[in-house]
């Protein structure tokens, strides 16, 4: 039987990938973002290609009952998640105490709150059931302190560290909690992140080398 994957994230770079990529090896989807019209539009081509169900929940997984919601839609809907991505998430450059409080907690909010409350409110039917599995999508920013990136490579820490924390509880379960841990991806991360500059110059570094 198909396995439904339920990916925050899934309007565009990595988090979209792994839609298509589930898709593709014939798993239905929940996809959850903001953007309304890319998930839609991701629904449509998944579903004609590869004949497989697609459901749609436009998001912004920053507002504190999002989670909550994202959860009792699929409950609603009658759709049992196999796997839950967590994968939304933005960064952003600049030093601590010159970036505004807004833009971090916003930042805290998605890569770490709203990750904690679907793990929180998806993991007990996944033991209950003893099958299911989580991917959280971390970074190798996670592995290191990051100056002009703090709280982005802080939030990528809590990730990781929680990811691997709540995998030894479940040893003796069928269900696994795994992180992706990507380098620099081509995605619109640089954008939204207001990092493009940087990545610009370190394409010209890369260049004159
Ligand atoms: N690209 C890299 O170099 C890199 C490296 C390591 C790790 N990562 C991690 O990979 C993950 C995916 O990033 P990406 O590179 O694929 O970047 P991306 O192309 O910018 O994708 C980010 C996704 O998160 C969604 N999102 C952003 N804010 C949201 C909100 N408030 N509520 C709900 N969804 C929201 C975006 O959709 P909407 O705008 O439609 O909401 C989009 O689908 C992130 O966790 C990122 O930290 C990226």
């Amino acid at each position: 039987m198909s396995k439904t994957a339920l990916i925050t994230g899934a309007s565009s770079g990595i988090g979209k990938e792994l839609a298509i990529i589930h898709a593709q090896q014939g798993g239905n989807l929940v996809l959850v973002a903001r953007r309304a019209d890319k998930l839609n539009e991701l629904k449509q081509t998944l579903e004609s290609q590869h004949k497989v169900s697609v459901y749609v929940i436009a998001k912004d997984l920053t507002n504190a009952n999002a989670p909550q919601e994202v959860y009792d839609e699929v409950q609603t809907q009658g759709i049992t998640v196999d796997y839950l991505i967590n994968n939304a998430g933005f960064g952003g450059r600049g030093k601590f105490h010159e970036r505004s409080i807004e833009d971090d907690l916003a930042m805290i909010n998605l890569n770490i709150v709203a990750l904690t409350l679907l793990t929180k409110l998806f993991l007990p039917d996944f033991v209950k059931r003893n099958s299911g599995k989580i991917l959280n999508t971390s970074s190798t920013a996670s592995f290191m302190p990051g100056p002009l990136q703090a709280v982005y490579f802080a939030t990528k820490t809590y990730v990781t560290f929680l990811s691997n924390a709540i995998a030894e509880e479940l040893y003796d379960t069928n269900v696994t909690v795994t992180n992706l841990m990507p380098g620099a991806t081509e995605s619109e991360f640089a954008k939204t992140s207001g990092m493009e500059k940087q990545v610009y110059l370190n394409k010209q570094q890369r260049h004159i080398q």
